[in-house]
Parts: structure tokens; sequence; C-alpha cells
């Protein structure tokens, strides 16, 4: 049996129509939740997402600005940018797209958000509420996971959950999330001994390494909901431009075990910005009381 295709680009156009209706229901008194994106430099990939961040912003009806600035930057220009932004009553998110180019340090980027405007919740305000089961904007694609996996699964209780990968922004708020959903929860890592034998106990596998395919078919638990969060380009075939985007995880292999799985692309993917403008909106009412 292969498995259910999670389609994320559906279920993110329908949150994101529900959040142009809050936004709108917002206008009637006096708010337009904004949103600024800070992008230092011309990473490629970057460029792509931020453009795409600022059009559905503006598509929800909220306010968007992306400051462009150039790769070299001082870091005290960029702090002076981020104090500036924190004081500004018309901006409700602020975004600094990652990863920034070298010579600035995103640690003190990052302490430099007001914690209350940081839409990637990765201020350590943020990450503590989260850890402590406090109110927190938390980052936006662990919660995009956990959206897809209640509407895949409903209750996630006792559920052995897996994630694999320990970012700041993806892997370990991903674990909070799974264990505040009364999930047990293993965090895997590329340190992790008899990795595949891990992956296989997992009824919830979440895959976030940024390696093309990494995990195999036989990795996964027959009927295990397995969510890919990997977007990898591969080098392009023979008389292409542009390779293959893939995720982490062998889908062909994988949803021919699988209960359920996302696609690359299509997944995950377009529940990162659809979960950022939510964000900002959250953000946007507790700051207006
Ligand atoms: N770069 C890739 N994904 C993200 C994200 O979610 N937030 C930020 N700030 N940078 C990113």
């Amino acid at each position: 049996m292969t498995a259910h295709i999670i389609d994320g680009k559906a279920f993110a156009a329908g949150l994101r129509q529900r959040l142009a209706e809050e936004v709108a229901a917002l206008a009637g008194q006096g708010v337009q939740p904004g949103l600024a994106v800070v992008l230092v430099g011309e990473d490629p990939a970057s460029q792509v997402y931020v453009g795409s961040k600022e059009r559905m912003a503006k598509e929800a009806g909220m306010a968007s600005t992306v400051h462009r600035l150039p790769a070299e930057t001082p870091q005290a220009d960029l702090l002076a940018l981020i104090a500036s932004l924190n004081a500004d009553p018309a901006v409700h998110g602020i975004l600094v797209q990652l990863p920034l180019p070298p010579g600035l340090d995103p640690q003190a980027v990052v302490l430099a958000i007001d914690p209350a405007k940081d839409v990637d919740g990765l201020h350590p305000i943020n990450a503590g509420n989260l850890a402590i089961g406090a109110p927190a904007l938390v980052p936006c694609t662990p919660s995009g996971c956990m959206m897809l996996l209640r509407d895949a699964l409903g209750d996630l209780t006792g559920a052995r959950a897996l994630v694999l990968g320990r970012s700041n922004l993806m892997g370990k708020p991903m674990g909070q999330l799974l264990l505040a959903a009364n999930c047990t929860v293993t965090m895997a890592h590329s340190r992790t001994r008899d990795l595949p034998e891990e992956c296989r106990r997992a009824d919830i596998l979440v895959a976030a390494v940024g390696r093309p395919r990494m995990v195999k078919g036989d990795w996964i638990r027959p009927g295990a909901t397995v969510i890919d969060v990997g977007i990898n380009r591969l080098p392009p075939a023979p008389g292409q431009q542009k390779g293959k985007l893939v995720g982490d995880v062998d889908f062909d292999a994988a949803k021919e075990v699988a209960g359920a799985i996302t696609p690359v692309p299509g997944g995950v993917g377009p529940m990162t910005i659809a979960c950022l403008l939510d964000n900002t909106i959250t953000a946007a009412c507790r700051i207006h009381g």
C-alpha cells in the first residue's frame, strides 16, 4: 500500500485564507499587522524565500517591508536597523533572514530583536517560554509540521516521535512541540548511533538534517507518518539548468512503507510562510492587547 501524500500546499493555502479573514477583522479595529523582513547580502535562495514572504503577507492584507542590505553591512548598522524596527509601532513582526553573510554574528542579531516581535521564535525568551509551556512565538517550520501532523493523525498522545536534526530553528523546537503534545520524543542527529534502528521505532519521523534522500525506505516503520523538512537541490542532470529539489527522505522508497508522508516540494515548505503570517498576527494582537 502506498502512503497518503500530505498536501501541505493546499493546507497552507487554506490557512492563509483564514488568516486573511483575521487581518480583515483586525482592520475593523484599526490594526494592520506589519511584517519587516531584513535580507543581508545576495544569497539566491534567501532572495526567493524573502520575495515569497513579502508577496504572501501582502496578499493576506498585511503591511510588509523588506529591508535589503549589502553583504558588507557592518554589524552596528544591522543592529541599528533592528533597534528602529523594535521602536516602530507599525511593525509587529521582525525576521532577519538566515544565514547571514560572514562577519555578522547571528546570535547578537537574534538577541537584539524585541522578543514580542520575534516572529522566528529564535530569541531565548521565546525558546525558553516554549520549553516551559508559557505563551511564546514558536518557530514557523515546526509549527507548520505540527499542524500537518495534527491534521493527519488527530491526537498525538503516546506516539513515539523521532526528530532527526537539532537546529535552534527546527529540530529543538520541534522536539518541544511534540513533547507538549504528549509524544515520547527521541532527538537524533549526525552522531546518533544505530540511526536506522532508531528511526524504525518511530510512529512519527521528522527529518530536518539538510542531506538529500538520507532517510531510506527501510528506515521507516510500516505505517509511520513521515514529515520531510529538507529542501535540497541536486546537481543539474546533463542538459538541464537546475537540479531537482528533493527532501531529506528517499520519497519514492518511503512512500511504499509509510502511512502518510509529506512531498518535497509541496509539503512542509508552504507551511513555513503561512505560519510566519500567523505569528505576525499573533504578535500584533498581543501588542495591541
Ligand atoms: N532561512 C531559512 N529558513 C528561515 C527561517 O525560517 N527564518 C529565518 N530567519 N531564516 C531562514
